[in-house]
């Protein structure tokens, strides 16, 4: 049984003080459900203990693969883990666009939040383009099969996929259900053929772009949908309990 897992992701949104009320706005999570918020860096540490007590996780939203160097800007994975983040989205389409992000780095980061004990939640998904083409299990595979190189197989269990769609992030428009099902399907199988099926079944898969209370529970109900990830019905308290009760 794969425990559902519903990640916030809060992009560049969010003050230190804003983040500070939005918890506060929140109960205490239930155990049946992993709940996530992924913040931008400046509201990571003062958001620790006030997320520890809701019993929810904190997360970031990138990292670097080196764990010290002359890299001016960038966050190692210790840095992160020392101030309590658990999760950290690596690869995200919105990287991938605007900072040169690519399958080989997306390993790096993957490789290198693992050995710091973070837990990737790692973005795969297609363009328009690609979807039209016909093309989507082909490019998301390819992109699975290059962020996972060099795991074991026992990685496995501290991964997070996240399936995104890039023409169903922050648009409005999803994918249906079945449709987002098919793709996730199609990873786990690209999983198996890497590590096993024994393995892959174990691997939690979100589902991300345009999830909001209303469409949250067509999307659990899916056979292998374990979760999303979530940018703008993420960001009012209201709303982030509603998706976190839809998916328990
Ligand atoms: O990472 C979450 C994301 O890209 C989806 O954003 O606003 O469509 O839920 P949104």
């Amino acid at each position: 049984m794969r425990k559902p897992i519903i990640a916030g992701n809060w992009k560049m949104f969010k003050t230190i003080a804003e983040a500070d009320s939005f918890v506060q706005h929140l109960p205490v999570v239930e155990q049946e459900v992993d709940v996530v918020v992924c913040a931008p860096f400046t509201a990571l540490f003062s958001l620790t203990e006030p997320l520890r007590a809701k019993n929810i996780a904190l997360g970031a939203q990138n990292v670097h693969w080196e764990s010290e160097g002359a890299f001016t800007g960038e966050v190692s994975p210790g840095m992160l883990a020392e101030i309590g983040v658990k999760y950290v989205i690596i690869g995200h389409s919105e990287r991938r666009a605007y900072f040169n992000e690519t399958d080989e780095t997306v390993n790096r980061k993957v490789r290198s939040a693992l050995d710091a004990r973070l837990m990737p939640i790692v973005c795969v998904g297609e363009n328009l383009s690609v979807r039209e083409a016909g093309q989507t299990s082909t490019i998301v595979n390819g992109q699975i099969t290059a962020a996972l190189s060099e795991l074991s197989a026992e990685q496995l269990n501290q991964i997070v996929i996240a399936y995104e769609p890039i023409w169903a992030i922050g648009t409005g428009q999803t994918a249906t259900a079945e449709e987002a099902n098919e793709v996730i399907k199609a990873i786990r199988g690209c999983i198996a053929e890497q590590f096993g099926s024994q393995w892959a079944e174990q691997v939690r898969i979100q589902y991300g772009g345009s999830v909001n209370p209303q469409n949250i529970q067509g999307f659990m109900s899916q056979s292998d949908i374990d979760g999303a990830l979530v940018g703008g019905a993420s960001l009012t308290p209201d709303s982030f309990i509603a998706l976190v009760k839809g998916a328990a």
